[in-house]
């Protein structure tokens, strides 16, 4: 049975993983430094992932045998403080690391990202694994992230699973400071009939995936016999590809009046260095995945 560790649990894509295993009756601790809403479906403990006595106890106390460690500070925030970003995103993930490896964890799930490439990438269509140089510290981390989980794999044999999640599409759950986060903001103000101010231009383009996706994703990399997995570091995987421009056309389309206007900030160096799309055909052949959210079903789930 299944027990699992979820850090960074009240963020965006920590309340929809908590709603997927409490659905299938399976054991969840969250953890988190923000308080809980008062709905929480899962047991609940506050926890500061960097202090690494507590998570250590709280492991051994709750009998934790799989962690998803969601913990990170995200792109366009940790530009904003670079120092903290790195101590945020590696120390914590050494720490779940280390955790893992002394308590016998089975599998640890740490997301990495498509900030990992650059513009050395092909940026056009991104391989598994072409140069990469990243031009945030978000995406340093993250790729210095999947090069730890690499030597800890071969070093230490710790099962550590990772996907380089492109922008996640949810509507219920905010995001938390990302360079693909207008996606989300557009959607709401479409719903809430409200104009709306890009902070990207409106060629943009960059990959997306619906949160029903990302989570299915995970679960299923999660749940494959290890002997099947060629990469240790983080597979690539995508849902569709949009600009600012198409998205407002589409929601045009769906008969809802928008005017959208277009003021690029910082935001738009980040995502000039961010792939337009992404070949996740490895992660097909190596573990069976293909994504199920189109556009058109995205956006019907979102309008329904
Ligand atoms: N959301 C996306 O579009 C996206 C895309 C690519 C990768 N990812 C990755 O997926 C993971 C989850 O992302 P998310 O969007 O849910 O992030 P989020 O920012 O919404 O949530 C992160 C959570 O971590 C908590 N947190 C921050 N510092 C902490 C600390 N020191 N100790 C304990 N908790 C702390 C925050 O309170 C927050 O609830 C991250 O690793 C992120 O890099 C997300």
């Amino acid at each position: 049975m299944e027990r699992i560790l979820i850090t960074g649990a009240l963020g965006q894509l920590g309340h929809e993983f908590i709603k997927y295993f409490n659905n299938k009756d399976i054991f969840v601790l969250a953890t988190d430094i923000k308080d809980p809403p008062k709905n929480l479906p899962c047991l609940f403990e506050f926890a500061d992932v960097l202090n690494k006595e507590r998570i250590d106890l709280l492991v051994k106390k709750y009998k934790i045998n799989t962690v998803y460690h969601l913990v990170a500070v995200l792109s366009a925030n940790g530009e904003k403080n670079p120092y903290n970003s790195w101590k945020v995103n590696m120390e914590s993930f050494q720490n779940i690391i280390e955790i893992s490896v002394n308590n016998k964890i089975k599998k640890v799930f740490w997301p990495s990202s498509i900030a990992v490439f650059g513009t050395e990438s092909n940026l056009d269509f991104v391989s598994q694994n072409p140069a990469m140089n990243p031009e945030t510290i978000y995406g340093v981390s993250k790729l210095a992230g999947e090069k730890l989980a690499n030597y800890y794999f071969n070093r230490f044999e710790l099962d550590i699973r990772s996907l380089r999640y492109p922008g996640i599409i949810s509507i219920d759950t905010l995001p938390g400071g990302g360079t693909t986060d207008y996606i989300i903001e557009m959607l709401n103000s479409a719903k809430n009939k409200s104009d709306y101010t890009c902070f990207l231009n409106k060629e943009t383009r960059l990959p997306m995936m619906y949160i029903d996706d990302a989570i299915e994703a995970a679960i299923k990399l999660m749940s494959v016999d290890r002997k099947k997995l060629t990469i240790s570091s983080s597979y690539n995987v995508t849902g569709f590809s949009i600009t600012p421009f198409e998205l407002a056309n589409e929601i045009k389309s769906r008969g809802i009046d928008i005017t959208v206007d277009y003021k690029p900030d910082f935001r738009q160096e980040i995502a000039n260095s961010w792939p337009k799309d992404i070949d996740d055909s490895i992660s097909n052949k190596d573990w069976g995945w293909s994504c199920n959210f189109s556009l058109k079903k995205t956006l019907d789930k979102v309008f329904n």
